[in-house]
């Protein structure tokens, strides 16, 4: 990883000033009329779950997570003449009091020239908020499509730090494959960034089930501060976090999946008994989800080397190796399966 510019920080200094300097040199680039990109969406082994700053998303522990290859997030920018950014989700043009429109907004003013407007096209591929991480690729595309319409030019770790202040998780949707995004230590997060690990793993496979692609009515965002503030449970999970994501990494380099898989599995029904011992209780499963979950563990129990991973909402996410595939699709009728390494 190349020098990380902005990396002296003052302990207080503001999201929009650390934006600034990150940009300095870029600053007077005339954008192109319009740029493109595509991110995949990504679904953590080992998660991030509580943020030690908010304002800079920065997380309590690191986390690592596979990208979904061609499930992700494609991006159109371009300038328009107005005094609003124009978004544009699935085809459908949203109003600019949607929520999604005022978190890309935000973003986009802050790291825009004054009075720069977008008009911004974005398609998913993957359930808009159904818990399958699409603002993590949404942010990432956005990040990667302004740097193309802006010229910046800037490093892949500082990309991921500019696509971390759209949503924690995006920092990890820049790549492809395995991604690992460091905790960090610097009070401005310019050290709070991810990179792809080298190992490919084409025989992984990774099923997605979804109960509901209704969108959730508490976030990720709503969800970990409330699970932080309230509780009790939430004591234990920084260690464990940061012990599971060492046991992934190593499982990953070795090629083992039961260790890779059963750690991840683990990790997510901790991160959802933090949750559950939170209050208001916040529980993301529907009793579709439970009954899921059941049939994953009797087909295990059964010999089918089979795992589930969950983020905050009721689909489930299968991890399993491509011989299993056939087992794996007779027993889901609608599971949809990813090859990451495709
Ligand atoms: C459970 O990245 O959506 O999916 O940073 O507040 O935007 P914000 O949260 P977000 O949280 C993702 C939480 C998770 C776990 C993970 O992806 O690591």
């Amino acid at each position: 990883m190349g020098t990380i510019k902005a990396a002296v920080a003052p302990s207080k200094i503001s999201v929009k000033q650390w934006v600034d300097r990150v940009l300095d040199d870029a600053k007077f680039n005339v954008p192109a009329a319009k740029a493109s990109a595509y991110a995949p969406s990504n679904i953590a082994l080992s998660k991030y779950w509580g943020k030690r700053e908010a304002s800079f998303n920065l997380p309590v522990t690191g986390s690592v997570s596979i990208s979904l290859a061609g499930h992700g997030t494609h991006t159109k920018l371009c300038v328009i003449d107005g005094p609003k950014h124009q978004v544009t989700l699935n085809g459908k043009g949203l109003d600019e009091r949607d929520s999604f429109v005022i978190k890309l907004s935000q973003w986009l003013d802050r790291v825009l020239p004054n009075n720069l407007k977008l008009g911004v096209t974005t398609v998913n591929t993957v359930p808009t908020a159904a818990g399958l991480a699409s603002s993590a690729s949404g942010f990432a595309a956005l990040t990667l499509a302004t740097n193309n319409l802006m010229g910046w030019n800037l490093p892949q770790h500082q990309l991921s730090a500019l696509a971390r202040l759209g949503s924690g998780s995006a920092s990890r949707s820049l790549w492809h494959g395995f991604v690992k995004w460091h905790a960090g230590q610097l009070p401005d997060g310019s050290d709070s960034v991810a990179h792809p690990l080298e190992q490919q793993w084409p025989n992984l496979r990774v099923g997605l089930l979804t109960v509901s692609s209704h969108t959730k009515a508490v976030s990720s965002r709503e969800g970990m501060a409330r699970t932080i503030a309230t509780s009790k449970l939430y004591k234990q999970w920084p260690q464990q976090a940061q012990d599971d994501l060492a046991t992934i990494e190593a499982a990953i380099a070795m090629g083992d999946f039961e260790t890779m898989a059963k750690t991840a599995e683990h990790n997510a029904m901790s991160m959802h008994a933090t949750m559950a011992a939170a209050w208001p209780p916040l529980v993301y499963w529907q009793p579709e989800s439970l009954a899921q979950m059941q049939k994953v563990w009797q087909l295990r129990a059964q010999g089918l080397p089979l795992y589930l991973t969950m983020d905050a909402g009721p689909n489930l996410k299968l991890l399993f190796e491509a011989k299993h595939q056939a087992d794996v699709v007779s027993a889901f009728e609608t599971v949809e399966i990813i090859t990451p390494f495709s």
